[in-house]
């Protein structure tokens, strides 16, 4: 009987025990808010914060992620980082529909005392006309519950510029001693969309190539548009175009579906390139049909955005910016993986 008593009474204190130590365990709500679920890259990205903010959990620490889509609408989006302030977020994770709106809805957070991380859209100066200007951000940015994690995109269009040149034609494929090329860029007021679009070609004309822009157009990161701004520049401009230049992966897949349509070859008869090694563009390099991409590398990004936003969490000091690096993806780094 009284050993009955004494396990019943080791029970009981066990179990208080687990109560008190599930009683302890700390939730932190985390809000993130991605510009647009639609986007190839974004989705890899936000999938992996979900994923690594998981990693993380222990028994005594849990991660409530709350995720919105943007829709690529900036009202909505406010809309969805004021509904995050009154849910009291412990924490926010921000990747802006507009950058250019970054002042107004980074002070909303600042002054509910939210920390905030940004992410893949740096928000740049901009002059009095809405022009980005090639500065840094010098408003909220400096506070210390602030910082943005992105990679610098002078980097993946240099690269892009880089593997043309170092083709053994340097791209000029019938010989007439220029590079002939089309553009097909991301969203404009986007800063990578603008570096890459210049870094690209800059590459090439410090290497002492001479260019030619046949096209340049805007296809927003969109696959469709992709292939319908290929596809018109091709009918338009037929064998004249040696190389395309997309900004993205996504508008590379589409310029890939136009150029099979039209009748040419990548490899052979025209290049192609775009930025973020997505798995089905690393596939296209590895049949040839694409003649290479630069890594965005979101594992790094997205680990790193977490990281700062745990940081945060925990009152720790912060720098204001976090960079990640790209890395150049062609044939050869694709055959050697
Ligand atoms: C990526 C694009 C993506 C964009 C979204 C860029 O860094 O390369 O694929 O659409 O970010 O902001």
């Amino acid at each position: 009987m009284k050993k009955t008593l004494a396990i019943l009474l080791a029970a009981i204190l066990v179990l208080s025990c687990f109560s008190f130590a599930t009683a302890e365990a700390k939730t932190y709500k985390v809000g993130v808010s991605i510009y647009q679920y639609t986007d190839n890259f974004m989705t890899l990205y936000r999938n992996e914060i979900e994923a690594y903010f998981k990693t993380l959990e222990t028994e005594d620490v849990k991660y409530e992620i709350t995720m919105a889509d943007g829709k690529n609408d900036m009202a909505e989006q406010t809309n969805q980082v004021r509904n995050f302030i009154t849910q009291g977020m412990d924490v926010i994770i921000l990747n802006l529909v507009q950058t250019s709106s970054a002042d107004a809805v980074i002070d909303e957070i600042v002054a509910a005392g939210i920390p905030l991380v940004l992410i893949n859209r740096e928000p740049l100066a901009y002059d009095a006309d809405g022009n980005t200007l090639d500065e840094k951000y010098e408003g909220i940015l400096n506070n210390a519950q602030v910082c943005y994690v992105g990679a610098d995109a002078r980097q993946s269009g240099t690269f892009q510029g880089q593997m043309v040149a170092d083709l053994e034609n340097h791209g000029d494929i019938n010989g007439d001693g220029k590079i002939s090329y089309i553009m097909i860029e991301g969203d404009p007021e986007n800063i990578d969309a603008q570096y890459r679009t210049t870094f690209s070609i800059k590459a090439l004309t410090d290497a002492g190539y001479e260019v030619e822009c046949l096209d340049d157009q805007v296809g927003n990161w969109d696959q469709t548009k992709g292939q319908e701004l290929c596809a018109n520049a091709l009918s338009k401009y037929g064998d004249k175009i040696e190389v395309v230049f997309c900004n993205n992966d996504g508008m590379a897949l589409g310029a890939e579906t136009a150029i099979e349509a039209a009748g040419r070859k990548v490899g052979e008869d025209i290049y192609l390139l775009g930025v973020d090694a997505l798995p089905e563009a690393i596939d296209l390099i590895k049949e040839g049909n694409m003649t290479g991409t630069v890594l965005n590398d979101h594992i790094g990004q997205s680990h790193a955005a977490v990281d700062v936003a745990v940081k945060l969490l925990n009152g720790e000091a912060i720098d204001n910016y976090y960079w990640v690096d790209y890395v150049m993806v062609n044939k050869a780094y694709v055959d050697a993986q």
